[in-house]
């Protein structure tokens, strides 16, 4: 089957579904993103994600090209449009196509785009052994709570990961407090709390963050969200959370191993919980 992809109002095979080349997207990063996984046709928090595009929306003034629950229905039919069965769903929304002017357009005529691609697993090395991070100098802009298609700051972040052959950089702020990923929320098991970085203009909101942190709480686990740093005393265990991953293990920063530099049995669990989680979901959808 082709792949197809939603554009301005149509389905199209995906080599033919193209955007002006005086998008706003394109000439500005004028633009907000969402990535959703589907499992199985189960969508993963779909009315989470669309939330948060919503508010990513209103955040830079732009409207919503059509509403939520239209997008809802417009998410399903790409997936269905498509062939794979474990998928992530992309929708991007910019500002729209507008001779090229640092001034923000009146009434801008968005543009919608949403495209499938199948979902990869996380690499077998990445979960039997865990992650290798680097953390460095937070670079990116002041409102990463916006999931915004300015991505230049992730870009360098992830070309030193990969000139270093590693899987993830985390970003710190000015006093050595560990923020987030590249494209992931991060965790530590510090005497035995769940701990992660507050929810300010910092980080991203992640939908999976919000999961784990749940299930955590479900199964007796308390949670802080706190800043911390990485060589705080009783640090145990260091993971990352997102769509694309759910759970991963971190068992090396900058070199050093986390405890004993192995998964740690917490993060193996909240892991296991949340595939869990997402086996029910699939035996709900299917009864
Ligand atoms: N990124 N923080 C950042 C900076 C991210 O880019 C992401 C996800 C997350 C995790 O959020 P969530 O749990 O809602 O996926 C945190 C997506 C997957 C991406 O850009 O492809």
């Amino acid at each position: 089957m082709e792949l197809t992809a939603w554009v301005n109002g149509r389905f199209l095979p995906l080599a033919q579904a193209t955007v002006h080349i005086e998008d706003r997207g394109f000439q500005f990063a004028d633009s907000v993103y969402e990535v959703i996984a589907c499992l199985g046709g189960v969508f993963v928090d779909l009315e989470a994600h669309l939330t948060r595009l919503a508010r990513s929306c209103e955040a830079i003034s732009l409207p919503l090209p059509m509403p939520l629950t239209e997008l809802d229905a417009l998410v399903r039919e790409a997936y269905a449009r498509n062939p794979f069965t474990d998928a992530t769903i992309y929708i991007q929304i910019t500002r729209g196509v507008a001779p090229r002017s640092h001034v923000v357009p009146a009434n801008p005529s968005p543009t919608l785009v949403v495209t499938v691609r199948q979902l990869v697993p996380p690499p077998r090395d990445e979960l039997v052994n865990g992650a290798d991070v680097i953390s460095l100098p937070d670079i990116r802009w002041q409102r990463c709570d916006i999931k915004s298609t300015a991505l230049l700051g992730t870009v360098l972040g992830r070309l030193e990961v990969q000139r270093r052959g590693i899987d993830e950089a985390f970003w710190l702020d000015t006093h050595g407090h560990v923020l987030e990923g590249c494209s992931t929320n991060v965790f530590a098991l510090i005497a035995g709390r769940l701990v992660t970085h507050p929810l300010d203009t910092h980080v991203l909101g992640g939908i999976t963050r919000d999961m784990a942190i749940r299930l955590a709480g479900e199964h007796g686990i308390t949670v802080e969200e706190r800043p911390w740093k990485l060589d705080e005393p009783g640090l145990t265990e260091c993971m990352m959370t997102s769509t694309t991953t759910a759970v991963i293990p971190v068992t090396h920063v900058d070199g050093r191993a986390i405890g004993d530099g192995r998964p740690g049995d917490f993060t193996l669990a909240l892991r296991g919980w949340m595939l869990d989680e997402f086996d029910t979901m699939r035996r709900q959808e299917t009864a």
